[in-house]
């Protein structure tokens, strides 16, 4: 075996996972190549500043310097390379379908640079369709025989299932890790890359502790196929929870009951478990809705009828008109109101707004006639960008978003949110209306500074 401290990966894409794995690989004591054909990333990756908003990542950027290359060539860098990490983008196809074109891009490289005497191991990080690693084979080989060389191959499936926003610490501190291989020599690397993060051999970097209590992460090692549809499934089965929530919510607030006392009292049952509970104006981000749909996509090709997944997209749907319909009880007429939204990303802990609920929201309130003020505490310039269309007044506060507004919505629980001078802003505002679209406010003290407050399944 190789020393693991010499290991030379290389990571194609520098989005959330790619960016996120390579510093922490590098972190590890691996030499990591990260490839983006985005020359503006790499030349901010290269002065040391980070391209996406993550906790830690710039420190490590800055700690990893010696250990971690930046360049937007797959070719020049790869002779020598153990393992190359594909990690690009998969969007979505307007039909449901995944778009493997950047996924193939790789693959071609590879196959043009690739040394057949010493050839790297390939790992497929990107949420990929079943039978992806086949095809990302195929690919290679394909440019392989236009080379006139041969070579074995293993194409490995190693999914990721690091959140946005605690992505270095889900990195670093796993629940599993799930390598889909059918050669030992394939596995045994990946083993060897990922061994101090299965054996928790390193000292935790300053921003990412260690969790008190943290076991062991297993590494489950399965068919390439399997591990496919293990990242499908994992990720259809939270969007699941979630839509059950929600579900039960709109129960909960016909019956009178509270769905944050349901979902502890549920959430108890080691059989359930506590997480992904939380009703709301539902989700959203780069990767549930995308990979829902995929897998829809999939099982549709096969014949195959996931009802109940197909349901958990439909009631994430119906759950921002819920947050829209709260308003209209609160507001009686929408026309000419002003609405403060607060919080414009997916979740909080994020400037990633890829399908968050406000979107759809803040559009919808504008086509009623609204005007519609808001706050994000990092997302702003990004919404501003991708939405020029919608005509909102962003603002720099809370307070602000709040001020001669008839109503305030929360979108996004963030952390500040808690922690707003409540009795200050209901002064400023038109109307003392609180929508609290993530369940995350006392509705008990709200009402008893005289707000009228409303959540998601709580009276
Ligand atoms: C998710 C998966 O958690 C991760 O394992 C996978 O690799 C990528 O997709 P992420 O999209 O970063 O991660 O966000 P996550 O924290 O899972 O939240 C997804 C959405 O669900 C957010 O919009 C969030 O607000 C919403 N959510 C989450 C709820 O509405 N209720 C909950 O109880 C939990």
């Amino acid at each position: 075996m190789k020393d693991a401290e010499k290991l030379k990966i290389m990571i194609v894409g520098t989005g959330y996972v790619g960016l996120t794995t390579g510093m922490a690989l590098a972190y590890l004591g691996h030499r990591v190549t990260c490839v983006d054909k985005d020359t503006a990333i790499i030349d901010k990756l290269e002065r040391g500043i980070s391209t996406i908003y993550e906790q830690g990542l710039e420190d490590l950027l800055k700690e990893t310097r010696s250990r971690a290359t930046f360049t937007g060539s797959i070719v020049d860098h790869l002779p020598g390379t153990d393992i190359v990490i594909i990690a690009v983008g998969t969007p979505s196809k307007s039909n449901g379908d995944t778009d493997l074109s950047y996924v193939e891009g790789v693959a071609k490289e590879i196959g043009l640079a690739l040394d057949p005497e010493d050839p790297p191991v390939v790992v497929n990080k990107s949420t990929v369709p079943i039978g992806t690693a086949r095809r990302v084979e195929t690919v290679i080989k394909e440019e392989l025989e236009k080379r006139g060389v041969r070579c074995a191959l293993s194409v490995a499936s190693n999914p990721e299932f690091l959140r946005e926003g605690a992505a270095l610490h889900d990195t670093f501190y796993p629940d599993r890790i799930v390598v889909g291989a059918e050669e030992m020599q394939a596995l045994n690397l990946l083993r060897q890359m990922y061994a101090p993060i299965l054996e928790q051999t390193f000292n935790p970097p300053q921003a990412v502790p260690r969790p008190e209590g943290y076991q062991l992460p297993a590494l489950v090692t399965t068919s390439p196929t399997s591990a496919e549809l293990i990242k499908y499934t994992a990720n259809a089965f939270l969007a699941m929870k979630i839509s059950f929530i929600n579900e039960i919510a709109g129960i909960a607030d016909k019956v009178g009951a509270d769905i944050n006392e349901v979902a502890k009292g549920i959430g108890l049952d080691k059989r359930i478990g506590p997480g992904f509970l939380q009703a709301g104006a539902g989700w959203g981000g780069s990767c549930f809705p995308k990979d829902v749909r995929s897998l829809l996509f999939t099982a549709s090709q096969y014949n195959c009828d996931l009802e109940l997944v197909r349901a958990a997209l439909e009631v994430n749907r119906r759950q921002r008109k819920k947050v829209i319909e709260k308003l209209q009880e609160a507001l009686k007429v929408v026309r000419g109101s002003t609405v403060g939204i607060l919080g414009l990303s997916f979740k909080p802990n994020t400037d990633d707004i890829r399908e968050s609920p406000a979107i759809d929201v803040i559009g919808e309130l504008l086509d009623m006639g609204a005007r519609v003020k808001a706050y994000d505490p990092v997302a702003e310039e990004k919404y501003r960008q991708n939405y020029p269309g919608q005509e909102v007044v962003y603002c720099d506060t809370a307070g602000e978003a709040a001020r001669e507004s008839d109503a305030v919505l929360i979108l996004t629980d963030w952390d500040e949110f808690y922690h707003l001078p409540w009795k200050e802003l209901g002064e400023s505002m038109k109307n003392k209306i609180v929508i609290d679209g993530r369940n995350m406010l006392n509705g008990r003290e709200l009402k008893t500074l005289g707000f009228s407050y409303s959540g998601i399944g709580r009276q």
